[in-house]
């Protein structure tokens, strides 16, 4: 796979990555994970090149840490550029709060070290600013974990230039993860310059709208019961009806060059800039082949423009 750096001097990656957090948590009927399948496509994904691989301790919580720890038991770590995350508290599979404290971050990395059965990170985010903890204090805290030898590299998570700038005058910022895709364009008009311009890494995450512009859903019924996305504004059936013709149009242009809508939607993320390194999620051995795929699809100048032009979701986000 055509590979990139984490911004300007991080580690190299695949340009394509992985996100697990689908495997455990958030998505479809949580009974019925298969962790065996999971494992499968954490190592299948490394073998394809894709060496960016995406977790958090609030994806469960603990229960994704734990299995991408066991599936790079046996030398695969060694393959991969590990990243966690700290910050989002959650019970029972629903996030319950934030928690930037020092002292929780100090304390957090050990757990996450010990469920991903490894002595360092390779990459620590902070999931979310703690509105009630200054970002200096948070950041300070997440600068000793790379002083005590636990982390490599530090990111931070939905943020705006402004916090970027104040945690870079603490420690290094190496990426941001933000939500981008061709429905959740946010951070282009500041964020990812300002990334750029700073050689910071830019991770989008959701860049497949959550499984929707992949064409996976139709109806708000096709979603589980226990599904998170049932919660969401964009979802909901008559939103979800609208956006169809968002996620048709994706398909038309898949079609034409001969090519599946998640590797266009991907293939469009990749497109925004040198260090944007997309982290799809799955948990299904087809579909991460299809996206490791759009790591070799260059969209051309028409199919950029036609895309660009995409209506605005009904909906917000969250
Ligand atoms: N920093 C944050 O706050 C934050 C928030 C959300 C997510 N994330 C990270 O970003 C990662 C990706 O985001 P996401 O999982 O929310 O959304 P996503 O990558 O946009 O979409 C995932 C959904 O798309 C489906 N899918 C994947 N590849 C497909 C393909 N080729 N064809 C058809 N369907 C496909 C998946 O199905 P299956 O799972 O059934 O295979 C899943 O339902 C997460 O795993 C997590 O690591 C971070």
């Amino acid at each position: 796979m055509r590979t990139t750096t984490l911004g300007a001097s991080g580690p190299e990656v695949g340009v394509v990555g992985l996100g697990c957090m689908g495997m455990t948590f958030a998505y479809d009927r949580q009974g019925e994970r298969d962790d065996d399948t999971s494992i499968a496509v954490v190592r299948q994904a490394i073998d394809l090149g894709v060496t960016l691989i995406d977790t958090a301790d609030a994806y469960g919580p603990y229960t994704n840490e734990e299995l991408v720890g066991r599936a790079l038991a046996g030398g695969w770590r060694d393959r991969t550029v590990l990243a966690t995350k700290v910050g989002i508290l959650t019970a029972d599979g629903k996030a319950t709060g934030l928690d930037g404290r020092p002292e929780h971050i100090r304390r957090s990395i050990d757990g996450s070290l010990s469920r991903l059965g490894t002595d360092r990170v390779d990459l620590y985010q902070l999931h979310r600013v703690d509105p009630r903890v200054p970002i200096e204090e948070s950041w300070g805290a997440m600068a000793e974990t790379v002083a005590a030898g636990k982390v490599r590299h530090l990111g931070l998570s939905e943020v705006t230039v402004e916090q970027i700038r104040r945690a870079q005058a603490v420690h290094p910022v190496a990426t941001v993860q933000s939500e981008l895709s061709l429905w959740t364009r946010d951070p282009l008009p500041e964020v990812l310059p300002y990334c750029q311009e700073q050689g910071i890494g830019f991770l989008p995450f959701s860049p497949l709208g959550r499984g929707f512009l992949a064409g996976r859903f139709t109806s708000f019924d096709d979603l589980p019961a226990d599904d998170f996305r049932r919660e969401l504004p964009r979802f909901q059936q008559d939103a979800l009806r609208a956006n169809l013709a968002i996620a048709g149009q994706v398909r038309q242009v898949a079609d034409r060059i001969g090519v599946t809508p998640a590797q266009v939607a991907l293939a469009w993320v990749i497109a925004q800039g040198r260090h944007v390194v997309p982290i799809p999620g799955t948990k299904t051995p087809a579909y991460l082949v299809d996206n490791a795929g759009a790591a070799g699809l260059e969209l051309g100048k028409e199919d950029l423009a036609e895309l660009d032009a995409l209506p605005a979701p009904e909906g917000g986000r969250y």
